[in-house]
């Protein structure tokens, strides 16, 4: 029996994540599965366990209010390091970038586990952009055994990083199969927004590397929007990190038609993603959800790593400069030929069946995968 514990520990690694352990589950018993949160997130992750019904067998609950990066990789080293003893895997999978993906990866190397990386190959060359995530990302590279890449791009990116190609997979998004699996098959949720008659924006926003200034001046770009477009209302779910939830209520807690609300679970958030008119994001997940509804997406960051929605036309990097935010959003909200173009249905980043076929290459190569190691 094969033994794969997955490790996640935020919103985006959980949605994400969810497909594969669903898929791990239905192949019992020829497969283990075993799940270990960090809870990186405590609140946002709870949220995406109970929409997808996962029960994890391990619950590190390391998340601290504002938590520094040091602190939390230290304590995600530690504690995986201690269920890793405890469980012994076969493999270990995780997703992404962020620190419970570079920390984990490291700590089953450290116990000479083999890791699937799930969502591997993202890059943009630059080391401080995402930050930390950019070097996260990079770093779990030469740790992992398994690439499961989502598109040509990132397997591109992953030769050029010198990853042999019998270990690279191309697999597509597991964001997908989630969003398939939760607009196809769940009860959509009743919403406010938007009152009848009006146009919903809606918002997300929370990159390390947006705080202070750059948010500031998106949260300015939406108060100028919402003062010139009175049929649209904006929905700001708003992260609970306390260096963006603190300045987001004070530049748009007043604003007329700009609601501010708690995160919403994945079944609503995609709900309104669906009904919305357009995006306003730095999320890496909204990114490629958004094509996949057919919704324009302006993307508040100067870079990306999934530079296929701005080449297919369908998302626009428009940074954090308020002139062009309020320009840009402005155009599509009045100029129906130009939302037009903006607002088709792309299937970018996968077809849906990415767990399937991660955990049928799992299931293929992890015994060989270990019988090396045993015999090294
Ligand atoms: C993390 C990831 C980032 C990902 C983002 C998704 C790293 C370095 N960053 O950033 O890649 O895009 O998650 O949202 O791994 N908090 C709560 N409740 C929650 C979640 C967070 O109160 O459910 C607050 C806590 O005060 C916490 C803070 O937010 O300390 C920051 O959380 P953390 O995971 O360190 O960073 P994110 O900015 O969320
Ligand atoms: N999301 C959610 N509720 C919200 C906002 C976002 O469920 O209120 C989902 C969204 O659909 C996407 C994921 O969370 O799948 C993105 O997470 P986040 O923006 O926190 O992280 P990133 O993708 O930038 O790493």
């Amino acid at each position: 029996m094969l033994k794969v514990m997955s490790v996640f520990g935020t919103r985006p690694e959980a949605i994400k994540m969810a497909p594969v352990v669903a898929e791990l589950q239905r192949r019992g018993p020829q497969v283990h599965s075993v799940v270990c949160v960090t809870a990186q997130h405590r609140e946002m992750l709870d949220q995406v366990l109970g929409v997808f019904g996962i029960q994890p067998d391990h619950d590190l609950d390391l998340m601290r209010p504002n938590q520094s990066l040091p602190e939390l990789t230290s304590r995600v080293l530690l504690e995986t390091t201690r269920v890793l003893r405890e469980a012994r895997p076969d493999v270990v999978l995780v997703q992404g970038d962020t620190t419970t993906a570079m920390a984990a990866a490291l700590a089953a190397f450290y116990e000479r586990i083999p890791v699937g990386h799930v969502e591997a190959g993202l890059r943009t060359n630059d080391r401080y952009y995402p930050f930390p995530e950019e070097i996260n990302r990079r770093l779990i590279g030469p740790i992992a055994t398994f690439h499961f890449a989502p598109t040509e791009r990132a397997m591109a990116a992953l030769r050029a990083n010198g990853v042999p190609e019998d270990d690279l997979f191309l697999t597509g998004n597991t964001v997908v199969d989630a969003l398939q699996r939760i607009t196809g098959s769940v009860q959509a949720p009743v919403m406010p927004y938007p009152a009848p008659g009006r146009r919903l924006v809606l918002v997300t926003a929370h990159r390390r590397e947006n705080f202070g200034e750059p948010m500031a001046r998106v949260f300015s770009a939406i108060r100028r929007l919402s003062a010139a477009f009175a049929d649209v209302e904006f929905v700001y779910p708003v992260h609970p990190n306390p260096n963006v939830a603190a300045a987001a209520r004070e530049a748009l807690g007043a604003t007329e038609r700009v609601h501010l609300i708690p995160p919403l679970d994945y079944v609503a958030f995609t709900h309104l993603l669906a009904k919305c008119h357009l995006v306003l994001t730095d999320s890496g997940g909204v990114q490629e959800e958004a094509p996949a509804l057919g919704k324009p997406a302006l993307v508040l960051r100067n870079e990306t790593e999934r530079p296929e929605g701005v080449e297919a036309g369908v998302a626009l990097l428009v940074g954090t400069d308020e002139e062009r935010i309020v320009a840009e959003a402005s155009l599509l909200l009045s100029d129906g030929e130009a939302y037009r173009r903006m607002s088709q249905s792309r299937s970018l980043y996968g077809d849906g069946n990415a767990a399937s076929r991660i955990v049928e290459i799992l299931i293929e190569r992890v015994a060989t995968v270990s019988q090396e190691r045993d015999a090294a």
